[in-house]
């Protein structure tokens, strides 16, 4: 057996080790925005037939009380919606909020609680409009809190933990979920039920936190944060997501050129593919001014510029590896931004 030879009693010249000043614990700011995370059943058996964001940030964190030993926490509930109903007003309250904390020097990084069905849209639209390199880092949970097993609070405690880390400073911003940590360019939700409903697909998460570990792989290539030229504002173009299939009308593209719509997104089948109903509509969309982007509803892979389609001749714009959730996001901020026409938006979506 080893014995530490500063206390043991046959070494004479033994020195005291010298007392080393605690250092004080990162100070992060909790934005509650509702979700799973915050729901509540009528008993804990019951995972499915609970209401969202029904419990407040205090609740959330009074199940943590290991967040104590890992940070200075402050907390805020900025709203308390099922993420189902997230809405372009609480995207603007909520990345405002989070760019007036990167400018307090009183707070070290951010965390954000948020429901699972939109939290890749949101973290999407702040990767690309929060300024500055305090890290801001999204979570969320499968299972409502007053469930067995909840997955609420090791997620919580684990987004604090990425958020306390100076390895996650400069990263855009993250999500935590289930023990990884995904870039939130690359992030979808892909169950409906499971606790690892989080998944980076093609490239991977960027890295893991477990134990208050936390281990970057790799770091996000595209341009985000202080290196985007987009900036939240009062103006939300309007952008609708249409999906193409077998037997497919051309009634709601239609309906929304009629609408007025600004941008029209389309999940295509396979590589972006589109039934030829609905691509004439589009073309005739792009004749009267609507910008029109090429996705798929495949889930994964991406979606090749002059493809399945010419979009040189259409006058379409790829989405490249963006889903179309992510690329309506991407599209309004591009409009938003002053972008007109396919080729400057296309360099949008090779950019970003
Ligand atoms: C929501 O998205 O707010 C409800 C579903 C969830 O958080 O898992």
């Amino acid at each position: 057996m080893n014995t530490p030879t500063s206390s043991s009693p046959s070494t004479p010249d033994a020195v005291p080790a010298p007392s080393v000043a605690a250092l004080p614990l990162p100070r992060i700011a909790v934005l509650a925005t509702g979700g799973t995370i915050a729901g509540a059943a009528p008993d804990a058996t019951n995972t499915s037939g609970y209401q969202a964001g029904v419990l407040g940030v205090g609740h959330l964190l009074d199940a943590v009380p290991a967040l104590s030993g890992v940070a200075q926490v402050q907390a805020e509930q900025i709203a308390s919606v099922d993420s189902k109903d997230m809405a372009m007003p609480l995207w603007t309250t909520l990345a405002q909020r989070i760019n007036v904390l990167q400018a307090d020097p009183s707070i070290d990084g951010i965390v954000v609680t948020h429901g699972t069905d939109t939290l890749e849209e949101t973290a999407y639209l702040l990767h690309l409009t929060v300024k500055g390199a305090k890290p801001v880092v999204l979570t969320a949970a499968m299972r409502p809190a007053s469930a067995l097993s909840a997955d609420g609070p090791l997620n919580l405690l684990n987004a604090v933990t990425v958020a306390a880390s100076a390895a996650s400073r400069g990263q855009g911003v993250l999500v935590a979920f289930n023990n990884r940590i995904h870039c939130a360019r690359d992030v979808v939700k892909t169950s409906t039920y499971a606790v690892d409903a989080f998944q980076s697909p093609e490239v991977g998460a960027l890295g893991w936190v477990q134990d208050g570990r936390v281990e970057f792989q790799r770091s996000p290539l595209r341009a985000h944060t202080d290196a985007t030229g987009f900036v939240i504002g009062a103006s939300w173009p309007s952008v609708e997501v249409v999906v193409s299939y077998a037997g497919a009308s051309r009634v709601a593209v239609d309906a929304l050129v009629a609408a007025g719509v600004r941008g029209i997104v389309v999940a295509g089948t396979g590589n972006g593919s589109i039934h030829a109903t609905i691509q004439q509509a589009l073309v005739d969309a792009v004749s009267q001014g609507v910008a029109v982007v090429r996705a798929s509803r495949v889930g994964s892979g991406h979606v090749m510029r002059n493809g399945a389609a010419s979009d040189d001749a259409l006058g379409f714009v790829s989405a490249g590896s963006l889903n179309p959730y992510k690329a309506r996001v991407l599209l309004m901020l591009a409009l938003a931004a002053g972008g007109t026409g396919p080729v400057a938006l296309q360099k949008a979506f090779d950019t970003y």
